[in-house]
């Protein structure tokens, strides 16, 4: 759609305009009458008694513990911006992590604010845009104007909603440069917010807040492990899509596992949580395939790994390699019940008190000793595991934190994730794999080409775990089962 009257500068920097000077040029094209006649004759929208969101409740507990952490500093979130595509159309804004776990929003440009009150605590505040002002014309001449972009809340309908006060977005930069005492801001999505803060704030403080939201994500609390089973759920129903498809998959491309997953997502979610890998035959052997653009072959394997992101911004993350035909071979089967045991090994070690780094060193202890036996390697399997010689073909770590990010909790220390001890409400993936590579002459030709990954999403409980994704066969017999059910 052309947009012709859309003003270059963005909404909230721009002067307030009268009427007279629109006509003067600023808003080429549109007559005094017109103008005057776009002023009225709109009905009062407004939303009252709106009930909070559900997770309004955990947002105000996470933002305590937060103001708790962090007693008289200025704390600064801000959700981030839209991202320019081309000339004036964006990518898809997806908020970010923290602001979204803080808040419960996802709006563009939003900025939380925790300023301190007193001795200790601090009084939140969200800065917002609110509607779009009909007086000024700004809701049909400016591009963020509602009539191109639809309905935003009013302050007060967010403020409802989200359980804290909210103000105008307009203001924060200008409240921010004036702002006294120490600050700290999460980096790396507002460049407007950054700069206001610019001579105020040091990259070690800041550092010290992300750190401290991606450990505070470590534990779920109830609110999100629901929203995680709802993920992994439709994402169980995205693979039952893609099976029933298959036969459509081979008459065009990787690409029609992509679009029928993604419609998934997009239908129960608000998108897929990363670019879905629909890794047919030797593509597979690429961890990170998501150009989707090869042929899909019976006889070959399909890795699939997808996961839908909810309307929440939780997401799941999946693997399953089936065969594409519905019928593993002897050698695929082979391959497929090594990594499956060795998933098995990793589940089993993921328990409460459990070191994090235990489920991946069992799993990786089973595919060691399947390489050796195999005759890929020369034992014993301790020498190979301390040479990490498996390495050539297990590739990657066995599994991560989970939630509103796929890689979850990244910017966490060392001692509190990797070298840390699991507890109850964490989530995390068990996902072994092995991979060998089309040119890899290391390996008898039956080899070549095969990649099997198989990827669950379990949460630790107060005695053991659960597998949230359960719901999708993994065994190599029921897989072909499951297969068989679903095409018919
Ligand atoms: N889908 C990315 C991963 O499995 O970590
Ligand atoms: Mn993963
Ligand atoms: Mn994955």
């Amino acid at each position: 759609m052309a947009d012709e009257l859309t003003p270059e500068t963005p909404e909230e920097e721009q002067p307030k305009k009268t009427h007279k000077q629109r006509k003067n040029g600023l808003y080429p094209g549109v007559s005094d009458e017109l103008a005057e006649n776009m002023r009225t004759g709109w009905a009062d929208t407004e939303l009252h008694g709106l009930e909070p969101v559900a997770q309004a409740a955990h947002t105000a507990a996470r933002r305590a513990a937060l103001s708790a952490r962090f007693p008289g500093e200025r704390l600064v979130v801000p959700a981030g911006r839209l991202k320019t595509r081309s000339n004036d159309t964006e990518y898809p804004f997806r908020a970010a992590t923290e602001y979204a776990y803080l808040t419960g929003d996802q709006t563009e440009n939003g900025v939380l604010v925790l300023e301190p009150a007193g001795e200790s605590g601090h009084t939140a505040a969200l800065y917002l845009l609110p509607r779009s002002d009909r007086e000024n014309g700004e809701f049909w001449l400016s591009g963020q104007g509602e009539l191109w972009v639809g309905r935003r809340h009013s302050l007060a309908e967010a403020e409802q909603l989200l359980g804290l006060p909210v103000k105008d977005v307009r203001t924060v930069a200008d409240e921010l440069k004036e702002a006294t005492g120490p600050v700290r801001v999460v980096r790396g999505h507002d460049p407007v917010v950054e700069a206001a803060l610019t001579d105020k704030v040091t990259g070690e403080r800041d550092e010290e807040l992300r750190v401290y939201l991606s450990e505070a994500r470590a534990v779920k609390d109830a609110f999100e492990i629901g929203e995680l089973q709802k993920a992994v759920d439709s994402t169980v129903r995205g693979f039952e899509d893609v099976v029933k498809v298959l036969d459509k998959a081979e008459a065009t491309s990787e690409r029609y596992i992509e679009g029928t997953f993604f419609l998934r997502a997009r239908v129960e979610g608000n998108d897929v949580g990363y670019g879905s890998i629909c890794a047919a035959g030797a593509h597979a052997c690429t961890l990170h395939w998501v150009r989707n653009d090869g042929a899909v072959r019976s006889g070959d394997l399909l890795l699939l790994d997808a996961g839908v992101e909810t309307h929440t911004l939780y997401t799941a993350d999946v693997t399953r390699t089936l065969p594409i035909n519905g019928r593993y071979s002897e050698i695929q089967r082979k391959i497929y019940d090594a990594v499956y045991e060795a998933q098995e090994a990793g589940i089993a070690a993921v328990k409460p008190g459990a070191k994090f780094r235990d489920f991946h060193d069992a799993s990786q202890h089973v595919l060691a000793e399947k390489l050796v036996e195999w005759g890929l390697l020369e034992g014993p399997v301790e020498r190979v595991l301390e040479l990490g010689l498996q390495r050539r073909w297990t590739l990657h770590g066995t599994g991560h934190m989970l939630g509103m990010d796929v890689h979850d909790c990244a910017a966490a220390r060392t001692e509190a994730y990797v070298d840390g001890t699991l507890e109850p409400g964490m989530c995390l993936t068990v996902e072994p794999g092995l991979y060998f590579q089309a040119d890899d002459l290391t390996v008898p030709e039956e080899y070549r080409g095969i990649g099997v990954r198989i990827e669950d999403d379990i949460l630790v409980t107060e005695d053991g775990n659960r597998n949230l994704s359960a719901g999708l066969p993994r065994q190599a017999d029921e897989v072909e089962a499951w297969m068989a059910a679903l095409k018919g």
